[in-house]
């Protein structure tokens, strides 16, 4: 540690029911009496900050920690641990995760008709997605705990993600994903990393139900993203984002979502940041959903969010391929808290988008893109003018979903799709792979072509 801050006497960190808000719950997933989800709050923060730090002193002190060598230091969420749950360092299990980097892309600015947009790209994280943050945090608490085993059901990132920590921790792991429909990418890391690896003939959401008793009823630690040490991890990319940006809010932060704990985990960071005084006013955070995977914008549109309405997920971008999201309540909250909206896109727009952030050098998995083009419903729509600022959270990499990719180059995404039509206007974004002789005039001649 380059700093060593003083300890308060208060318990730090405690569990408080999101739904009838009693606190001080034991370790556990949902509220005993009325089964919603928890949430982790600070009591120890008593007002004065964490260790009774403040706001200048924080943002100094983690900054130091960029020119320190140890683990916990160079990890990206970690370096944050002051708005962390306790835990003793030797219990840490990282693999550097965070620390991802903060882009501008001008092009799908002036695409989506905005001047300033930037992209945190959570897909810059160590095993390729966002999931990392959240995953160092609760895979530590869960070794801390005396756990020997985890698991996930997963529509691939978090399987990925649990496996690698798992196996960097000396933890077994066990992974439910649906049959089919997840990326061979995502699919071979578990393997690799060591997971036990389910492939259950159902999709995520028959995956959830299926784990949640398996975790009942064997001494299995689950690391879904209801588990609270989960969002702790996964808010750090928010503090990050603020410090990259020297602390000065953008006006919108655009989530994709899936079972919805991420915009839960942005948001919940910035209401954070708010209370202690990094920030004097918080972005908006708006949720995408592809339409066919569209459970929030169906309750938000049909009974203003009263009730959650499922729905029988389908979309390519498998990685959101959720009908029945967990978080929702949260991810709610947070939209409303902030003043942002929820948006749903086509899967032809979902394939522009990744496309075009592709073309910026920068690149992301179908399920990021969802960003990019939800933005662009939402200028037209006036919801973002174009004077503002807005940064897309890009949540997982570009060789994650490789065969969406090729398919998509070669013309073939949407053969025999409904989209077939549809898609016929995305031919100019498409660079199909040239076959040629082994001829120096052949080469010649195409760059000629080319315009060289
Ligand atoms: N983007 C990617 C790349 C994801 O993998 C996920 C979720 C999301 C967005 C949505 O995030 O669920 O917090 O709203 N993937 C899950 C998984 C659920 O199992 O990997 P969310």
């Amino acid at each position: 540690m380059t700093e060593q801050a003083t300890k308060t006497e208060v318990s730090v960190s405690q569990l408080r029911c999101i739904g009838c808000g009693r606190t001080a719950l034991p370790d556990r997933f949902r509220c005993e009496t009325c089964r919603d989800l928890l949430e982790i709050i600070y009591p120890g923060w008593d007002g004065r900050g964490p260790y009774g730090l403040g706001a200048a002193s924080l943002k100094k002190l983690w900054l130091d920690r960029r020119s320190s060598f140890e683990p916990a230091d160079v990890s990206g969420v970690w370096r944050f641990r002051e708005i962390l749950p306790e835990i003793s360092e030797d219990k840490i299990i990282t693999i550097r995760e965070g620390n991802t980097p903060l882009y501008e892309l001008p092009h799908c600015a002036q695409s989506a008709g905005i001047k300033y947009l930037f992209a945190k790209h959570q897909g810059m994280n160590p095993t390729g997605s966002f999931k990392d943050t959240g995953m160092t945090t609760a895979a530590s608490f869960a070794r801390a705990a005396g756990y020997k085993w985890v698991a996930c059901a997963s529509t691939g990132n978090t399987s990925a993600s649990m496996a690698a920590y798992a196996a960097r921790g000396g933890l077994h792991s066990l992974v439910l994903i649906p049959d089919g429909k997840i990326s061979w990418g995502k699919l071979s890391q578990s393997l690799d990393y060591g997971a036990i690896t389910c492939q259950l003939k159902t999709d995520f959401d028959g995956c959830v139900r299926v784990l949640n008793e398996v975790v009942e009823r064997m001494p299995v630690y689950l690391l879904n993203s209801v588990n609270p040490y989960r969002v702790e991890g996964q808010k750090t990319a928010a503090f990050e984002l603020l410090e990259q940006r020297g602390w000065e809010p953008p006006d919108h932060i655009i989530v994709p979502g899936g079972n919805l704990a991420n915009s839960s985990a942005i948001g919940k960071a910035l209401r954070e940041m708010k209370e202690l005084g990094f920030i004097s006013r918080t972005p908006k955070i708006s949720v995408i959903q592809a339409e066919g995977a569209n459970p929030l914008v169906r309750s938000v549109r049909e009974n203003g969010g009263e009730k959650l309405i499922p729905v029988h997920a389908e979309t390519m971008a498998t990685a959101i391929r959720i009908g029945n999201p967990a978080s929702w309540k949260k991810a709610l909250r947070v939209i409303r808290e902030t003043g942002g909206t929820v948006e749903q896109v086509s899967e032809v727009e979902i394939a522009l988008a990744k496309a075009e952030i592709g073309a910026e050098g920068v690149g992301c998995e179908p399920a990021s893109a969802v960003t990019l083009a939800g933005l662009k419903k939402l200028v037209k729509q006036g919801f973002v003018s174009p004077n503002e600022t807005v940064v897309l959270v890009l949540t997982g990499h570009t060789l994650k979903d490789a065969d969406f990719t090729l398919k998509f180059h070669r013309g073939d995404l949407f053969s025999g799709t409904p989209y077939d039509e549809e898609s016929k206007g995305l031919k100019p974004y498409q660079r199909s792979p040239l076959v040629l002789e082994p001829s120096v005039d052949a080469v010649i001649d195409l760059l000629k072509s080319a315009g060289t």
